[in-house]
């Protein structure tokens, strides 16, 4: 990025800046109480022409876009860099939508028809002998259009489809269940690569990390979404202008909180939802009910905010249950819908005139669109024929009336599907001009000619979702604390029970399981990794949903996270365990310990983690994790040796998590001194029915097997030793480094595999 685009990216900040909330932009919406008078309307000039004065300046340059009602204070960089605004032809983006058709199939449960009762459009299928299937018509043959500069709000019912609508707009229905087409200035938006990356969608949930204050949420956000290029000073101004326009000073340090920690108010945490999705200033804003839930004063001030990005060259779509009279006025565009169809398609001044010609008169002093919604509900609720079919009718009819269209032009400029420039060029100018700071590439500090997919490149993005996740761990220590309690009371046990083993052939069985359960554990406490991301899921959702990092910067951020707490918790482990129950090798023997201990966390934590992208739900997934952990207990090698595994399980066998660390303990501990005596003379008589003769008659049984079998063996010749043993329970197959190394490679390759579930599995889209 040159550094001239970078002067001019500030000088249109300083353009896009906030105004103190209260502040009046100039121009007719700043008036609180809105007036439909017709004969003023008329005179009105749509808000995009205000916005975007064109002129010639003394030295006969077309001047064009410089008048900004959102100009501010400090808006005075403008000067600093008069020439960077000279020439640039006015930027206009409308997203036209043309007989939107969405719907849905719904199998039927009977093999008998029955009427149906459903009140929505519905046509039954006409193939012959398949099984029925009626289609539900979500959206039926939805038309209008949206503006930079304007809000377009999308009204009706619940249940009328309001969501379904901003979705398909969103590129969030998959293309071939959609019918009709969407158009970004005339250009069909194939792929929707490129709306993803132009735009952003608010959705109607709050999802954000509880322990973060505003102020890092968005300064996340901004390091996310903006480029590298951009200094973090700049990233920390444009943080706290957009903490300024959202109203949030006040609750600036405050986290955010959830239900068991008090935070941040529902109409605080809204508006920070919004804010992590503008910092990057996107030319298309998607919102489904950004005022649900709030006080009407917040509501009105979530949605100013709304009218501010889309004065500073945005298109605002955004659905919204009854807006209050000062939210209206504040609207440019209404569509409302009442069971996926238009009833009304234009500027709410259009309101008293749409219902008086369709015989329903809006009284005096009543909120129109109340009187509108309620109008519509009653005639969904009249009984007998589709009560709405008649509006919905004369609706389009009204579409095509001189009144309605003049009334249109006055409140927001005539309808017009492609501006002068094309989209390529819009984008790249808007981009100049500090828009979209997030993906611009301007090679040659000219108008940018392509835009990045993401804003930073990958090591950027892992390390600003490492900072966060370490500071989310760090606010919740609780949750580290407890696991390691679990491993430290587990370790604690099993160094109590399997105290000071001695080298008998009881002591050896006795390795065998403590090795077993020791590594099960290690296993079964990973499980505690499952709900991170099932927590976390759906806001990575819907942070990838429009860019703000790579999948796999989120997959390597989450091991790297993950890592450190396993080594305290390998140590732990080891150093409660090693010395009390007197297992062999030495130093080299613990160290050898601690790493096979901390590499069966690694491939745990790596199959739960991997698990927790393929089961969406704790539950199931806990089910599952104790399931297959048996199973490869099961198989390990501890209950069956290798060489009597059935063949046919014998697969089961190799993929079975537990086998190597199994193993690689085995070989540690019996392999440590190949000289070191686990069966001495008469005890190859314990756990047999000789075992209970007195000491005397063993010794004499025992020369007398020697005499017999012409080996020469006493009381105190070695039978058993480590490498023996090893052989006995078939766990020589592979050496104990590589075992080390396969268990290591098990836990890359869980994560190689919760990366691909990532990419498959987070499309999030409509079918
Ligand atoms: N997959 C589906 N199968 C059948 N019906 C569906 C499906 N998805 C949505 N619907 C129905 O489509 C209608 C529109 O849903 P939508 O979520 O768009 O409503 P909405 O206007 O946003 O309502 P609300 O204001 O309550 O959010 C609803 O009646 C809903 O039950
Ligand atoms: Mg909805």
């Amino acid at each position: 990025m040159s550094s001239g685009s970078g002067g001019r990216r500030e000088w249109e900040w300083s353009m896009a800046a906030p105004v103190e909330a209260g502040d009046a932009p100039p121009d007719r919406r700043s008036s609180a109480t809105p007036s439909f008078n017709l004969k003023q309307l008329l005179a009105l000039r749509s808000p995009s022409s205000a916005s975007k004065a064109t002129t010639t300046d003394t030295s006969g340059h077309l001047v064009v876009d410089v008048v900004h009602p959102t100009a501010t204070d400090d808006g005075g960089s403008s000067h600093d860099e008069p020439e960077d605004f000279i020439c640039l032809p006015a930027v206009h983006f409308v997203l036209a939508f043309d007989d939107l058709t969405y719907s849905v199939k719904r199998r039927r449960m009977s093999l008998f028809r029955c009427r149906s009762r459903d009140v929505g459009s519905i046509d039954d299928a006409p193939t012959a002998g398949a099984e029925p299937a009626r289609t539900r018509a979500l959206l039926d043959g939805i038309s209008g259009q949206a503006r930079d500069g304007e809000i377009l709000a999308v009204l009706g019912a619940s249940g009328a489809g309001k969501s379904t609508l901003i979705d398909a707009l969103a590129d969030r229905i998959q293309r071939d269940s959609l019918r009709g087409a969407v158009t970004l200035n005339g250009e069909a938006l194939d792929g929707g690569r490129l709306l993803k990356v132009i735009s952003a969608y608010v959705m109607q949930d709050d999802l954000l990390y509880p322990m973060l204050t505003v102020a890092e949420t968005l300064m996340y956000s901004a390091e996310f979404r903006l480029p590298r290029s951009l200094s973090a000073s700049k990233k920390r101004s444009r943080v706290q202008a957009l903490i300024d326009q959202l109203g949030l000073r006040a609750a600036a340090n405050t986290i955010i909180g959830d239900e068991g920690r008090r935070g941040v108010s529902g109409g605080e945490r809204r508006r920070v939802s919004i804010g992590i999705d503008i910092i990057h200033d996107p030319i298309i804003l998607f919102l489904d009910e950004p005022t649900s839930g709030l006080d009407s004063t917040s509501a009105f001030m979530v949605v100013k905010v709304l009218q501010r990005i889309a004065q500073s060259g945005s298109v605002v779509i955004m659905s919204i249950h009854q807006p209050s009279y000062r939210i209206l006025g504040l609207l440019d565009r209404l569509l409302f819908l009442s069971r996926g169809r238009t009833v009304y398609y234009g500027p709410p001044a259009g309101l008293p005139l749409f219902f008086s010609e369709f015989g329903h008169p809006i009284p005096d002093g009543e909120n129109p669109a109340e009187f509108a919604l309620d109008t519509i509900r009653e005639l969904e609720a009249a009984p007998g024929a589709d009560g709405t079919r008649e509006l919905v009718e004369f609706s389009k009819s009204w579409q095509d009336k001189p009144l309605s269209r003049t009334i249109s032009a006055a409140s927001t400029g005539p309808d017009h599907n492609k501006p002068s420039l094309s989209l390529k060029e819009a984008i790249g100018l808007s981009i100049a001009r500090g828009k979209l700071v997030s993906g611009s590439t301007s090679p040659g500090g000219g108008a940018p000619t392509k835009v990045a997919t993401y804003a930073n490149p990958w090591w950027v993005e892992v390390w600003v979702l490492t900072r966060r996740a370490f500071t989310n761990t760090r606010r919740t220590p609780e949750l580290f604390l407890i696991r390691l309690g679990t491993v430290t009371v587990t370790a604690f046990i099993l160094a109590t029970v399997f105290w000071r083993l001695d080298n008998t052939p009881k002591g050896v069985n006795e390795r065998f399981g403590f090795f077993a359960i020791g590594m099960a554990t290690m296993f079964y406490t990973s499980a505690d990794a499952l709900p991170v991301f099932l927590i976390e899921r759906y806001i990575f959702l819907r942070e990838t949903a429009h860019n703000a990092y790579r999948r796999s910067s989120y997959t390597l951020s989450n091991a790297i996270v993950a890592f450190p707490p396993l080594v305290l918790l390998s140590l732990a482990f080891t150093a409660i365990t090693f010395f009390a129950v007197g297992l062999a090798g030495g130093a080299g023997g613990f160290v050898f310990f601690v790493l096979i201990v901390l590499a069966s966390f690694w491939a745990g934590s790596g199959f739960v983690t991997f698990l927790s992208g393929v089961v969406p739900h704790v539950i199931i997934g806990y089910t599952v994790v104790v399931a297959v952990l048996a199973y490869f207990l099961l198989f390990s090698g501890f209950f069956v040796t290798r060489d009597r595994i059935p063949g046919y399980w014998i697969w089961f066998h190799y993929l079975s998590l537990i086998k190597y660390p199994y193993q690689a303990v085995m070989q540690n501990e019996f392999g440590a001194d190949p000289g070191k005596c686990f069966m001495r003379g008469v005890q190859m008589f314990d756990g047999t029915p000789m075992g209970k003769l007195p000491e005397a008659t063993k010794v004499n049984v025992l020369n007398a097997m020697s005499r017999s079998m012409r080996v020469d063996f006493n009381s105190s010749s070695c039978i058993t030793t480590g490498p023996d043993i090893l052989a006995r329970q078939a766990v020589m197959d592979l050496g104990k480094w590589a075992c080390l190394w396969v268990t290591v490679a098990w836990g890359f390759l869980f994560r190689v595999l919760f990366y691909l579930t990532l990419l498959l599995g987070s499309r999030n889209r409509r079918r």
